[in-house]
């Protein structure tokens, strides 16, 4: 399949309907993978003024054909810690949530839309990415770790005998 041509840029008002879209289908992948965890929300899940947050530590970047039509998104924010008790300071992108549409996965744009939040993150003072992902999401575990990240932490759980839900 030829390569679809697609460029980066940062979101805006009239990407909102589709940006809902592309949560949405992020949203029911997790739904479908940990019913116990995540339930269908009310539409839209995110409100306008969480998705197009455009202070300056936030940024929302998407691929776009010809302007309109997006094929992902990645919405990144700069975190920044000072010295606490036993951790040292720190600036940190983390990255919210990235998704690609199905039918545009493999042709490297998930890697364009972190390279993308990266380079705006370094510019803001970050000197590392973080993120947090399912242990049941290989494929993106796959794809971060194909991008350079390695597992600091982990969350670990267990259901206690004769509990359900
Ligand atoms: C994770 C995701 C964003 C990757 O986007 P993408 O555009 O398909 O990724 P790229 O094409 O840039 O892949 C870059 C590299 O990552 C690795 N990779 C990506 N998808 C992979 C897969 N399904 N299996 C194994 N490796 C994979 C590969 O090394 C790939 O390079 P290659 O194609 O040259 O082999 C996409 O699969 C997605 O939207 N998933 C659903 C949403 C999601 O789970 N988001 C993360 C949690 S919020």
């Amino acid at each position: 399949m030829k390569k679809p041509s697609f460029a980066i840029r940062r979101a805006t008002d009239a990407d909102f309907p589709q940006l809902c879209e592309l949560f949405a289908e992020v949203d029911a992948f997790h739904r479908n993978s940990r019913p116990d965890l995540f339930r269908k929300a009310r539409r839209p899940a995110r409100p306008q003024p969480y998705m197009l947050i455009e202070g300056p530590d936030t940024a929302i970047f998407v691929a776009h054909r010809g302007g309109r039509h997006l094929a992902g998104f990645i919405l990144a924010e700069v975190q920044r810690a000072p010295d606490g008790m036993v951790h040292k300071r720190a600036t940190i992108a983390s990255i919210d949530t990235i998704s690609v549409r199905s039918a545009y996965r493999r042709f490297g744009l998930g890697q364009r839309l972190l390279s993308r939040a990266c380079r705006w993150a370094r510019k803001r003072g970050a000197t590392k990415v973080a993120l947090g992902v399912y242990e049941f999401n290989r494929i993106a575990i796959d794809f971060y770790e194909a991008m350079g990240f390695r597992t600091i932490v982990r969350t670990m759980e267990q259901r206690l005998p004769g509990t359900s839900g």
